[in-house]
């Protein structure tokens, strides 16, 4: 199989991310050049396309001057069903605050956000036409509660869109050498997509040598749980374990061993190079919509509270 992604792409993209700015804190300056940058690179890629349209989300009224970045790719065939793919734009520290926080979160999670970057890359190039209509998000003010996640999901909601199926992407890179390359989350998830994602693995990656797992977070952990709260099914894929340098001025990519490898395998497999022929298995029947989530909403929890049931140590990504 043809590599699809291309490592060099990826590791520029999560470099300047966790390099350019001395954090991308949801309440600091660098948080909202870095979100615009993103825009920039988005609407790029997208040049010249009609069908696409690239815009700074602020709907967030919790997310300080950080937007949430959209781009979407009208669906030729179904442009009523919305796919998304998205990653987290911020990034925090255990220590310091505002301007002075020094986050570089090149996993957590410029390394998702290169990884939505580059699949977007990737499928624009050769004039990508989707059936549906396909949104890459990279959201804002995740670390301190999935706020703009979820004013994302529930604008969505409130316009009645019909999004079929959400893929989460939050810390992708970190190899920690446990012999497992991807795992799939298993909680605040929807079992019949996550179910599509680890048949698409097995089509697509599995064949190469790769292996899969799974991991449960053990409360709202990331994104994807503002879209199950909102009653769209979402799943999540993510390095194996947590790299142990999260929410620290350590999350750098040298301490990720300088590869920006992403995961081998994520770009390939949210968007392998065969997956026009021949296609993946269809999910049959289309996942369903989970169950009411009627449990309250759990918040983020903080990086210096002290374990609980509801956040356990250590903290998730
Ligand atoms: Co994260």
């Amino acid at each position: 199989m043809a590599v699809a992604g291309r490592p060099d792409a990826h590791q520029g993209h999560d470099q300047h991310l966790s390099t350019a700015y001395p954090n991308r804190y949801y309440a600091s300056t660098y948080g909202r050049q870095a979100a615009t940058w993103i825009r920039d690179t988005w609407a790029g890629l997208a040049a010249g396309r009609s069908d696409v349209t690239t815009e700074l989300f602020t709907g967030c009224t919790t997310c300080s001057t950080q937007p949430s970045v959209l781009l979407t790719v009208k669906g030729a065939e179904l442009p009523g069903e919305v796919v998304v793919i998205g990653g987290h734009i911020d990034s925090i520290c255990n220590t310091g605050t505002g301007d002075s926080m020094r986050a570089p979160g090149a996993d957590d999670d410029a390394s998702g956000t290169a990884t939505v970057t580059e699949v977007l890359r990737v499928a624009l190039k050769d004039g990508w036409k989707p059936k549906r209509t396909v949104v890459f998000a990279g959201y804002a003010a995740e670390e301190v509660g999935l706020r703009g996640s979820d004013a994302v999901a529930r604008s969505f909601k409130a316009q009645g869109k019909n999004v079929v199926g959400v893929m989460q992407l939050d810390m992708t890179n970190y190899d920690p050498g446990n012999g497992i390359d991807m795992a799939f989350l298993t909680d605040n998830v929807n079992a019949g997509l996550t179910s599509f994602g680890k048949q698409l693995f097995d089509t697509y990656l599995k064949p190469s040598g790769l292996v899969r797992g799974d991991m449960t977070c053990g409360y709202a952990c990331s994104d994807h749980a503002s879209w199950t709260s909102a009653g769209y099914p979402a799943m999540m894929a993510a390095e194996p374990e947590i790299f142990p340098s999260l929410h620290t001025t350590g999350d750098t990519l040298a301490n990720l061993g300088n590869t920006a490898q992403p995961r081998r395998s994520s770009p390939r497999w949210a968007w392998p190079s065969s997956a026009r022929s021949p296609r993946p298995p269809a999910p049959s029947p289309r996942p369903r919509r989970p169950p009411p989530p009627r449990r309250p909403r759990v918040a983020r929890c903080s990086p210096t509270a002290s374990p609980s049931p509801a956040c356990p140590a250590p903290p998730a990504p």
